[in-house]
């Protein structure tokens, strides 16, 4: 069977991973800053902070500016589940804003609406959609205009770049949001099996990030908060006047509650070999990309992806949406594929439609361009080890149909 995405892994991949397998740390160790800074030189954000995978470090991020009971998230109905249940974690409610008809991505005007007509939501999270970035700079105009924090996902958007007043932006530098989050699950870009990676300009946002994926930990005495302590032998019965101790190496506090979303070092040697390598990647995927697009030119009942002006997506997905008559085209397609060994996928089902959503979800908005993309969208494969041979049958059965 052919999937729809699948992990490049090289030899050296490989070699990098035993090598850790071999090494003193498998957790917590040199192999997760090694990662968080080739991610950091990578997008040009200052902090980057590895964990689990892409879910946690959207609750994390959540958490660092203060989402809580009582605040309001938005987020689009076209992405996975994690870009919205990251805000029912942490008690707030979810809104949600209609994607663009032509990026798939939020639309500002939409959510320009939305907040003239419900009031400016705690946390905007636009979602880079199959690669294409959001566009962050209207969306960070208005988070300036109404006050409101940003978190990118870009789950989707790992070397992805925009251009903006001329000058080139990269998903994930944090230069039109406050926080960015990376996913590293097999069928991305870039892989660590599982993994994730916030990525931030705003040292206080980092620090809580990081303690928040790690049981609310501060282990810097410099942070530490009024705490006295004997200064002598760090001793806690012992209070003296003298204040916090930054002499005894094993103490730490819990400051926040936080939670275990550490990512192991054996995962970050894997996500960092991957980087090493991700132009390549990235090229392999555009030129799958660019194949589909022509092959696809001449079929009028397929509307292929738009490419919206001033971006330079890194393609995660290859999405046709169907523009003919025949309302069972979609499930014939996917049947069909199948039947030849060839697995199709559907990204995503709008998420306020979801019956967890529905059940809890109270507000009369109707987001017509994610529900008319759902209807017609088909994600077929795109990985860099698809060979032409399997690209030019999934083209040929394609245009068949
Ligand atoms: C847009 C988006 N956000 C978040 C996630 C969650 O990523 P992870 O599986 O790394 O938790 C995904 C994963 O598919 C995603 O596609």
């Amino acid at each position: 069977m052919i999937p729809y995405g699948k992990q490049h892994i090289t030899q050296e991949d490989i070699d990098e991973v035993i090598r850790v397998l071999k090494s003193e740390y498998l957790t917590s160790g040199p192999a997760v800053t090694k990662f968080e800074n080739i991610v950091k030189e990578f997008t040009g954000a200052k902090h980057a902070i590895a964990l689990s995978n892409a879910t946690s470090g959207l609750h994390v991020a959540c958490l660092a500016i203060g989402l809580q009971k009582g605040d309001i998230g938005v987020t689009v109905p076209i992405s996975f589940l994690a870009s919205s249940n990251c805000i029912i974690y942490c008690g707030a409610e979810v809104d949600f804003v209609d994607i663009d008809n032509q990026s798939i991505c939020m639309s500002p005007v939409k959510l320009e609406e939305y907040i003239k007509k419900n009031g400016a939501p705690k946390v905007v999270i636009p979602v880079d959609f199959a690669g294409i970035p959001a566009d962050l700079p209207k969306i960070s105009e208005l988070s300036k205009k109404y006050n409101f924090k940003i978190i990118e996902d870009a789950s989707h958007s790992v070397g992805s770049k925009y251009i903006y007043n001329n000058e080139v932006y990269k998903c994930g530098d944090c230069k039109h949001a406050d926080l960015a989050v990376f996913s590293f699950h097999p069928v991305k870009t870039v892989t660590a099996g599982e993994g994730g990676m916030v990525l931030t300009n705003d040292e206080e946002l980092a620090r809580r990030v990081r303690m928040f994926a790690n049981h609310g930990m501060e282990r810097e005495s410099s942070n530490f908060k009024e705490w006295k302590i004997n200064n002598k032998n760090g001793k806690l019965e012992k209070y003296t006047d003298e204040g916090i101790c930054d002499k005894a190496p094993w103490l730490y506090q819990q400051q926040l509650l936080g939670y275990n979303y550490r990512i192991t070092d054996i995962q970050s040697a894997l996500g960092t070999s991957q980087f090493r390598r991700i132009d390549q990647t990235i090229e392999k995927r555009k030129k799958i990309f660019n194949e589909y697009q022509k092959a696809f030119e001449g079929n009028n009942n397929i509307q292929c992806p738009i490419i919206p002006n001033d971006t330079d997506p890194a393609w995660h997905l290859y999405i046709i949406r169907y523009v003919g008559e025949d309302k069972e085209w979609r499930i014939k397609t996917c049947n069909f594929l199948r039947d030849n060994g060839i697995f199709s996928q559907v990204h995503y089902i709008p998420i306020h439609l979801q019956p967890w959503y529905q059940e809890r979800y109270s507000r009369d908005e109707k987001f017509p361009s994610s529900e008319s993309f759902y209807d017609s969208c088909l994600s077929i494969p795109l990985f860099p080890d698809l060979t032409d041979e399997e690209l030019n049958k999934i083209i040929n059965l394609i245009n068949k149909i």
